[in-house]
């Protein structure tokens, strides 16, 4: 393929892309009442648990919101020795990033890397080691700094975690990929074990929705936001043609949206006198954005009650933001243009083609990555789609996978089930990964509908005859279940 055919490929892929997106309506919300606000004197310790679950410098946005998290719990008088972060710390030092050693995750804003605490780093960050993190289970531990969540019954717990996902998935930079029902089972385990007295959870992923829906269930003392609803993906911000736009070297987004809303809110005020439903309102307006074509539903989960409580409580409090009191009005500056998280990394590989020179090996290096990560998803999207059709019919098949449970339900009953079968795609198709996950609602659907393992082989089979050779599809890694 010439540089010109493939150039204006990209064109027509990218125009493609921008005018595709979720026409946003606000759910009407009905009116909660709230218990009064109890008084915090009775504070325990202060935990935090952040994770930033992708690597590559096309995702460098994830780390920055991690990064950017330390710093604003460490400002607030959390202690370094009770926030546990998991990073692959791949992107200070990595070739492309244009300020060596620095972090920033908003376009003036300063770097947020220096003092992060390396406690799970590289091939550490996985799955086993969040769980045994959050349980506090030391001899669980493989690798990693061994810092854990010792808490007491009368701590307060919070975790942030930034990434892609899917329906019912969140990702890794390590196989296999952080399952919801197993997230769950995780965070009843650790209710059961009577070790702190409230949790909350703040979630940053595509369909992180479907990571409590019907999943979290009321009384565990959890209280849970997610960046968007279970059917749609979330947002990244600060990219690269955007406004506001990331320094002109920078060719990839520094945050994401739902992210750095909570986060620039909380970096301002004085978390003394505001709530966790005061933030949650002023998040969600502003990750809902400001036109039809982009943003996501922010949502609430588990034991919404405790949202009356004040942030100070998880976050602790700036001693500076005394004065700043929490006003009922969106202060911050919105974005006017912001990119699906699921094409960010396509934004940061067609800027650097943009920008390289040309007849350079850094143009011929970008579009080598472009084409691999195009045709990645044209193989997973058209795979996925010719198994439904082998497996339900020509004309049921579509129809099938993208069929949506009922609000409330969970994803699938049966996730032994949904494990099994994305393995059994990957063995014929190769892995889904990090795009390929937005599929795991057609993969939950034919378990849903009763499909046997030997059908779904033979169906991945036939619709797979052999794995691409490409980066992105190679089981080098692992399974991603
Ligand atoms: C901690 O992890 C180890 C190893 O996985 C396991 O055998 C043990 O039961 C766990 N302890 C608790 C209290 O869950
Ligand atoms: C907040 O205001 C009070 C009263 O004006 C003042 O004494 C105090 O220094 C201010 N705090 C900060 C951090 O600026």
């Amino acid at each position: 393929m010439t540089l010109t055919v493939t150039a204006s490929f990209l064109i027509v892929f990218l125009s493609l892309i921008t005018v595709y997106g979720d026409v946003i309506k606000l759910p009407s919300q009905a009116s909660k009442f709230f218990r009064p606000a109890k008084d915090d004197s009775s504070v325990g310790t202060r935990w935090a648990v952040l994770v930033a679950g992708s690597s590559g410098y096309w995702n460098y946005r994830h780390q920055a919101d991690v990064c950017h998290a330390y710093q604003l719990l460490k400002k607030g008088g959390l202690k370094e020795e009770n926030i546990v972060v998991f990073m692959y710390d791949d992107i200070a030092k990595n070739k492309e990033n244009p300020r060596p050693g620095v972090i920033i995750n908003s376009p003036h804003g300063e770097d947020v890397y220096n003092g992060v605490p390396k406690d799970y780093t590289g091939e550490d960050v996985n799955v086993d080691n969040l769980f045994a993190v959050i349980l506090g289970n030391r001899t669980a531990l493989k690798g990693g700094s061994g810092k854990v969540v010792d808490s007491v019954p009368n701590d307060h717990i919070f975790i942030y975690y930034s990434d892609h996902g899917g329906p019912g998935v969140l990702g890794m930079p390590t196989s296999p990929h952080l399952y919801a029902n197993d997230l769950n089972d995780v965070l009843k385990k650790k209710h059961a074990s009577g070790t702190y007295k409230s949790l909350v959870f703040y979630l940053e992923a595509c369909e992180s929705g479907s990571i409590f829906e019907g999943l979290l269930q009321d009384g565990l003392n959890i209280y849970a936001t997610t960046a968007s609803n279970a059917e749609e993906s979330s947002w990244g911000t600060y990219c690269p043609g955007e406004d506001p736009s990331p320094p002109s070297e920078y060719e990839t987004c520094l945050g994401d949206l739902y992210s750095v809303a909570w986060m620039e809110d909380s970096d301002k005020h004085n978390l003394q006198t505001e709530s966790l439903h005061q933030q949650y309102e002023l998040v969600k307006r502003r990750t809902a954005g400001s036109s039809s074509s982009y943003g996501s539903h922010v949502m609430e989960y588990g034991d919404l009650g405790l949202s009356t409580e004040k942030l100070v409580l998880y976050m602790g409090t700036n001693p500076a933001n005394e004065n700043f009191t929490f006003v009922d009005e969106n202060l911050l500056r919105m974005s006017s243009k912001v990119t699906n998280q699921r094409d960010a990394d396509l934004v940061h590989f067609w800027d650097k083609y943009r920008k390289a020179p040309e007849g350079s090996a850094r143009k011929v290096e970008a579009q080598k990555q472009l084409l691999e990560v195009m045709s990645h998803r044209l193989h997973v999207d058209n795979s996925v789609l010719l198994i439904g059709k082998f497996l339900f019919g020509i004309s049921q098949g579509p129809a099938v996978l993208n069929k949506v449970r009922r609000s409330g339900k969970p994803l699938v009953d049966d996730w032994d089930c949904l494990k099994t079968m994305v393995r059994a795609f990957e063995r014929h198709c190769g892995s889904l990964s990090q795009y390929g996950i937005k599929h795991m609602r057609a993969i939950a659907n034919i378990c849903n509908a009763g499909i046997q393992m030997e059908q779904m082989e033979k169906a991945a089979m036939q619709s797979c005859p052999t794995i691409p050779i490409s980066p992105w599809s190679s089981l080098h890694h692992g399974f991603s279940a």
